[in-house]
């Protein structure tokens, strides 16, 4: 599948057989060049053994023939224009709703995106999205352009921060000739998310740790060392761990950021308070996560008086400060552990050794150079090291969506770990 090009990572299932039991799907298709596809969508969401039903917006039908999805789907075609006769309207959407387990928007257009995250409903498919209760999967399709508007990547958040799966948009040829990030995903990956939606507490019963911000280290009251660390990307994969179902506990360098829901979060100041924070839940976790900017030097001593500016430029002697990550292979040796680096460039043998250095699972690298990405910057991209995988690039994006990719990263190596202590334990050797 596609995961460098923001679609979901190849999933069991993911080559065309259903994962779970056969689902009532409901296609919302928008208007825009992809609609074409949406009928080998229907094609293949069915031979996965789902049941299909297609509404198409008054546009789609300028791109793709309601007859074409009928006869594809079995089923007539829901629409404003195709209202069963004698049936009020304001049922119709009602009833759709109620029949659909999954509504499975794609191609979603930018105009829809932006109508589904304002609660709006100007035409049919829109009205049926807001009586809808279930899982709600969209699979966006514009030019990049577009994709990248920040207006429009509000609204994606928005969505996403209400529990909707984004599948794609992948990288590639666009309708205009231009290469960029806007194609439909691949039908496999739509439908595996359709499937995946109904699973989406994947972490229920297990404890995920994670620190996110920076540290200030003291000099006197009033100043301190510190460093740029938003905890916005420490925050995201907090929200998405709580999402998953994870006991999350979330400790905190000084940030302005509200605590996702269902996250037990625990504020501190300097490294030594964030190091003891995370001693004390270490041994209780299945994951950690160290996305918080520590900084690796504090002041020697800590001046209990604000040291005054006519007493000359004093001199600052810093000291070590403890290195929280790499004690953790001692502290929680059966957790899979994963750093952050905060680099402008890193080599593979560097990320290697520092992998090694910090006896963690997976290293996550993001360019502190540029201004797009990386600190206090909305979205990442993000380079994932691993002890025995190969590296891989994740495109920037959201920082919610980076959390996303990399949860998905996560839990592949979890299973693994989990089978592998389970064959230790039927060998009588246990993990190590
Ligand atoms: O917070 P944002 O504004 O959203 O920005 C995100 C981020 C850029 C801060 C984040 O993605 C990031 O890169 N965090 C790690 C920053 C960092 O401290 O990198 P490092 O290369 O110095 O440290 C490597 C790893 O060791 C990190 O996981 C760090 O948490 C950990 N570490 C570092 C020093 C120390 N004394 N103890 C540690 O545990």
């Amino acid at each position: 599948m596609t995961p460098a090009g923001g679609g979901a990572p190849a999933t069991p299932g993911a080559a065309g057989s259903a994962v779970g039991r056969p689902r009532r799907i409901l296609l919302g298709v928008c208007g825009g060049v992809a609609a074409y596809k949406s009928a080998d969508l229907v094609r293949r969401l069915r031979e996965r053994g789902h049941s299909v039903r297609c509404a198409l917006t008054p546009t789609a039908v300028r791109f793709v023939s309601p007859l074409t999805l009928e006869v594809l789907s079995g089923h007539p075609v829901f629409g404003e224009e195709y209202l069963e006769p004698g049936r009020a309207g304001d049922e119709e959407h009602i009833a759709a709703a109620a029949w659909a387990e999954v509504l499975c928007i794609a191609p979603g257009t930018a105009h829809m995106i932006s109508t589904l995250a304002l609660g709006l409903a100007p035409n049919f498919l829109s009205t049926l999205a807001l009586a809808f209760r279930g899982p709600v999967v969209v699979a966006p399709a514009m030019h990049s352009a577009m994709w990248e508007k920040p207006a429009l990547q509000e609204n994606v958040e928005r969505l996403r921060r209400s529990g909707v799966t984004f599948v794609g948009p992948e990288s590639g040829a666009l309708a205009s000739g231009e290469v960029g990030l806007g194609r439909l995903a691949d039908a496999q990956a739509i439908a595996a998310a359709c499937e995946g939606s109904f699973q989406s507490l994947t972490l229920a019963g297990l404890t995920v740790l994670i620190s996110a911000g920076p540290t200030q280290e003291p000099i006197d009251p009033v100043r301190y060392l510190g460093n740029r660390s938003s905890g916005k990307m420490g925050f995201a994969l907090a929200a998405e761990a709580a999402r998953r179902g994870a006991h999350t506990v979330l400790v905190a360098g000084p940030v302005a950021l509200a605590t996702p829901p269902g996250v037990e979060r625990i504020d501190v100041r300097t490294a030594r308070e964030m190091e003891e924070a995370v001693r004390r839940h270490a041994g209780a976790a299945d994951l950690i996560v160290m996305a918080a900017a520590v900084a690796d030097f504090r002041p020697a001593v800590y001046e209990t008086e604000k040291i005054k500016r006519h007493a000359g430029t004093p001199e600052i002697s810093l000291v070590a400060n403890p290195d929280i990550l790499a004690s953790l292979a001692t502290l929680a040796p059966r957790a899979l552990r994963v750093g952050f680096a905060a680099e402008s460039t890193l080599a593979s043998d560097e990320a290697a050794r520092k992998l090694a250095a910090k006896g963690a699972h997976f290293l996550v690298a993001n360019d502190i150079s540029r201004s797009d990405i990386g600190f206090g910057a909305e979205q990442n991209e993000v380079t994932i090291f691993g002890r025995e995988t190969d590296s891989e690039t994740l495109s920037r994006r959201p920082k919610s969506a980076i959390a996303s990719a990399l949860f998905d990263r996560f839990e592949v190596r979890l299973a693994e770990l989990s089978s592998a202590a389970e064959a230790g334990r039927e060998s009588g050797s246990g993990r190590s």
